[in-house]
């Protein structure tokens, strides 16, 4: 019987065979070796440059989001300082929303105006930004849906105006993941994620993974090369192996998540819960318009405010009180004290963070487990 090969592989195959070597007819393993050492192949002459094991990965998930190529990095702030300074010099302009992860957020308010890179900020509407454009704007950066309020960004009306005032549009994709959206398909210039969340999946590493075109990959690969954020080859076999469940586990995690936010959102002491997928969500059209799931994230503000939040998250048994996401494991976290410490009230505001605001990770536990565990520890 004649067999043909699909002409285009669907994303759960390619990110179980994307990137791999090929295996047909050979006795080698199945699985990625990882490779420490520094090869004898003038393209692997040392880890920094170039190693097998990490090539691996960045085919894989190059394949996963649609682009040509992709840079591993050794965490997800080594990917967006690469990606934001191969974009960027002194005397440049970032155009960037103000709802980010706070580590982006604080690398754009405490490091870049000692470098001369000069940094404004819109809402997720991006209302108001074709004002704040100069000759001096190059870049466009945005997180969609944001870490914690899960606010979105249109990447349609993001690319379009990228593209009208010619910046370079660079995108966190973190809290979708290339199984939910793919900005590079709409016109992105870059995505960067951070590989230590849903790409792994099992909270046992940091990683990063800035995503695009090859020449602006180069670029990327140059200040990896410079700065030193490498990933190291353990890490990656790990980020391979994570990759491979990352459809399966997204699309269980989705369908937690949403049952989770509906319990919440009709529980006596939850004040407001913020998830796309529910209608109360004020991006809950968007979010339909332009996402294939709603995400594994959520948050929500107690009635209590920070002393009922605090409570409520001393009390939690089954979700542990930890500051990564996007894992096997139910997570929560005040986002004050992790993610977005060391930031004013008035940042806070306009991220839409509330002191009580309780940021919940979603893993791969049975639903009803986990509406018990939230409905005693909100009790
Ligand atoms: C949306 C988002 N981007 C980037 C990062 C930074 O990633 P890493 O901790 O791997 O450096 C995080 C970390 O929480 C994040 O949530």
């Amino acid at each position: 019987m004649k067999t043909s090969k699909p002409a285009k592989l669907g994303p759960q195959t390619q990110a179980i065979h994307g990137g791999e070597p090929n295996r047909r007819g050979v006795n080698g393993p199945i699985v990625t070796e990882i490779i420490r050492s520094q090869g004898k192949n003038k393209a692997y002459i040392y880890t920094r440059y170039g190693n097998p094991t990490l090539s691996v990965a960045e085919k894989k998930i190059a394949a996963l989001e649609g682009a040509e190529a992709a840079v591993v990095t050794s965490s997800g702030m080594a990917a967006i300082s690469s990606a934001l300074l191969a974009a960027l010099k002194a005397g440049d302009e970032v155009i960037s929303t103000a709802q980010l992860y706070g580590g982006s957020y604080r690398l754009m308010r405490d490091v870049f105006p000692n470098m001369g890179i000069t940094v404004r900020q819109v809402g997720t509407d991006l209302a108001g930004l074709e004002n704040l454009v100069t000759p001096r704007s190059k870049v466009l950066y945005v997180e969609t849906p944001t870490n914690p309020t899960l606010r979105l960004v249109d990447i349609h009306k993001a690319v379009a105006l990228a593209k009208k005032h010619k910046l370079v549009s660079i995108i966190d994709n973190t809290f979708a993941t290339p199984v939910l959206q793919n900005p590079i398909a709409l016109g992105y210039d870059m995505v960067v994620h951070s590989a230590t969340k849903a790409l792994a999946g099992h909270s046992d590493i940091i990683a990063g993974v800035a995503v695009g075109n090859s020449n602006w990959m180069d670029r990327v690969r140059q200040m990896i090369i410079y700065l030193g954020g490498c990933m190291d080859p353990g890490a990656a076999y790990l980020l391979i192996r994570g990759i491979k469940t990352l459809g399966v586990r997204i699309e269980r995690q989705c369908e937690n998540a949403l049952a989770v936010a509906r319990f919440l959102e009709r529980h006596p002491k939850v004040a407001r819960v913020h998830y796309p997928g529910l209608k109360s969500h004020v991006d809950h059209k968007l979010a339909r318009k332009q996402m294939r799931g709603f995400g594994s994230m959520l948050a929500f503000d107690t009635k209590g405010g920070l002393p009922a939040s605090r409570r409520f998250c001393d009390r939690v048994q089954l979700f542990l009180l930890a500051a990564s996401l996007g894992g096997v494991e139910s997570l929560v976290i005040l986002p004050i004290y992790s993610s977005h410490y060391n930031m004013t009230n008035e940042e806070l505001r306009r991220a839409g963070v509330s002191p009580g605001t309780v940021r919940v990770s979603i893993g791969l536990e049975d639903k009803e487990d986990l509406i018990e565990d939230l409905k005693q520890a909100l009790g």
